[in-house]
């Protein structure tokens, strides 16, 4: 065989992964290949790989004599929809994907190039985890991932989608990176398998009950997306990349957009009269972005908060809403986690935050003092507070208690704060008010009832408005719900150059 020949041959070789019976099985369980992943992800033909001939330097139990080119992962840059990533896609049908010290190298060099040349990283992973046959040098491979991630946090997106076994210490490098992708049924994470947890806890549960990506994003909320099946799951990578830049010096893609009719008279119609009927607040949501530019992240997990991206006039922007219609909008250890990491998430990359506001306070209750909710509610104050990117908020409804203060106030650094008519901004709802401080008014009263009515009333046409807050400039304008559009899109418009330098520190100390 010629020289030419033999590369060309080795090419082909590498191609192959575990071979026939490997790629077959990984379909009939439902699953793409490495390779057909990076087809389906990447913009055709822009694929180049590197390290296509890595292999192991494994010497123990006949590993020698079982070299795959590749060494189980597939790794190198390309384009989506026209824009720069680096990848790494883990190749289960070689030693079942598992990461040794050669593989490890792999991924850890394509995020170094990541890092340095400011591009997102996607990761696919699908891996028994550490290479058994490798002992530490495994471990120690996926130390040097984990560090990479963290320094990469911040700097560039990093990606992570879940498309296989996903156990043990790995779940710590996709729990590192930005947002976590997972398959239904075919994908699981988790720290210690179903054997273990029998062993030691007694509990009989079955990988998908234990770690699937049902349980992941409802109710853990380690993961912020699901899908149907791998090609969804891609599609959804997709989808993220055109709301956020490459990297943390540069913006969002622009997507060309001619202002016209802003007005959204539905806007008019959705707050009910009574103050304590729900509504969903992503029907305000639809009608104040740009048309089907909504992107919910974390959609099943802490339903009383949505976080999504969208676009305003063709501008990327990141939305936090409470949630009226699940447990009337309140806010809670989860919903507190989930929309502090998105308002860091968004402040990282320069994605300007707009948030609805109709929140009665923060939930009562052992349960959540108990699981801190100090500490929790605090994470979303800090993130607001830290947060340097434009910032606007739209009170539609409740602004009450300490929430208020958390909810992206002008108090801790928003920009542009607007209520609608409808707003109610007080320390608290008018009921529990007058309870307070006119009970001894109504313990004396002869009819109770009528007096707790009067004084409640009482409360409520002096505080239940957004009047007092706009008297004071803590809110800057009272609006009509269907002008909001407009308001904002001029809002963010005013916004574009915002530029504030927090004091010089190291990094802060966000109450984790
Ligand atoms: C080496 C592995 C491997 C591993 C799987 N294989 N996991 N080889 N190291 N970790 C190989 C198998 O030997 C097999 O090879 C092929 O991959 C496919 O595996 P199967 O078991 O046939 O597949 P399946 O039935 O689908 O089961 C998949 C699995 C199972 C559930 C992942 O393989 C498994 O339990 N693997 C071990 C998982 C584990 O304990 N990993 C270490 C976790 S600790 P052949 O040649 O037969 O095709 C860890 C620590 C990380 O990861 C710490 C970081 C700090």
């Amino acid at each position: 065989m010629d020289k030419r020949e033999f590369l060309l041959d080795m090419r082909e070789k590498a191609q192959e992964g575990g071979g026939k019976a490997r790629i077959d099985s990984q379909h009939k369980k439902g699953k793409l290949t490495a390779r057909e992943r990076i087809h389906f992800l990447m913009d055709e033909g822009s694929f180049e790989e590197i390290g296509a001939f890595v292999q192991h330097r494994s010497k123990d139990f006949g590993m020698e004599s079982q070299l795959i080119p590749g060494d189980g992962v597939v790794t190198g840059y390309g384009t989506v929809n026209g824009r720069m990533v680096y990848v790494f896609s883990q190749d289960f049908t070689v030693f079942g994907g598992s990461l040794s010290e050669t593989h490890a190298e792999k991924i850890c060099k394509i995020m170094d190039l990541a890092m340095k040349n400011g591009a997102p990283v996607i990761g696919l992973n699908d891996s028994g985890g550490a290479r058994i046959q490798e002992g530490v040098v495994s471990l120690g491979g996926y130390a040097d991932i984990f560090y990479r991630n963290t320094l990469a946090s911040g700097v560039v997106p990093q990606l992570s989608a879940i498309m296989g076994p996903c156990a043990g210490g790995a779940v710590y490098s996709p729990a590192i990176t930005d947002y976590i992708f997972m398959v239904e049924n075919t994908s699981y994470m988790f720290v210690t398998g179903p054997n273990v947890v029998k062993t030691v806890t007694h509990e009989e549960v079955s990988s998908e009950d234990l770690g699937g990506a049902s349980v992941h994003s409802a109710k853990s909320g380690v993961a912020h997306f699901t899908a149907a099946n791998e090609v969804e799951c891609i599609r959804q990578l997709k989808q993220i990349l055109s709301y956020v830049p490459q990297n943390c010096e540069e913006q969002a893609p622009f997507v060309p957009y001619t202002i016209s009719d802003e007005e959204r008279p539905k806007l008019a119609d959705l707050v009910p009269e009574n103050a304590n009927q729900p509504y969903d607040i992503r029907e305000v949501i639809e009608e104040v972005a740009d048309e089907d530019s909504f992107f919910e992240v974390h959609k099943n997990y802490a339903e009383n908060i949505v976080v999504g991206f969208a676009r305003l006039a063709g501008r990327s922007i990141g939305i936090v809403a409470n949630q009226p219609a699940f447990l009337a909008g309140v806010l809670d250890i989860n919903s507190s986690k989930k929309a502090a990491r998105f308002v860091r998430f968004c402040d990282s990359f320069n994605i300007p935050l707009l948030v609805f506001e109709d929140v009665p306070g923060f939930l009562p209750g052992t349960d959540q003092e108990w699981n801190a909710i100090i500490t929790n509610g605090a994470k979303l104050l800090y993130a607001f507070c830290e947060a340097t990117v434009p910032r606007v908020t739209v009170i539609t409804r409740k602004a009450y208690g300490g929430a208020y203060d958390v909810m992206n106030s002008k108090h801790i650094g928003a920009d542009m704060n607007f209520a609608w008519p409808t707003a109610e901004i007080a320390v608290m709802g008018a009921k529990g008010a007058a309870e307070i401080i006119f009970k001894k008014e109504i313990d004396a009263a002869e009819d109770k009832n009528a007096a707790l009515l009067s004084k409640e009333k009482e409360y409520g046409d002096l505080f239940a408005n957004p009047y007092r807050a706009a008297e004071r400039g803590f809110i800057d304008e009272v609006i009509l719900p269907e002008e909001t559009r407009t308001k904002l899109i001029k809002a963010f418009k005013m916004l574009e150059n915002k530029a504030v330098k927090l004091p010089r520190k190291k990094h802060g100390n966000i109450p984790l």
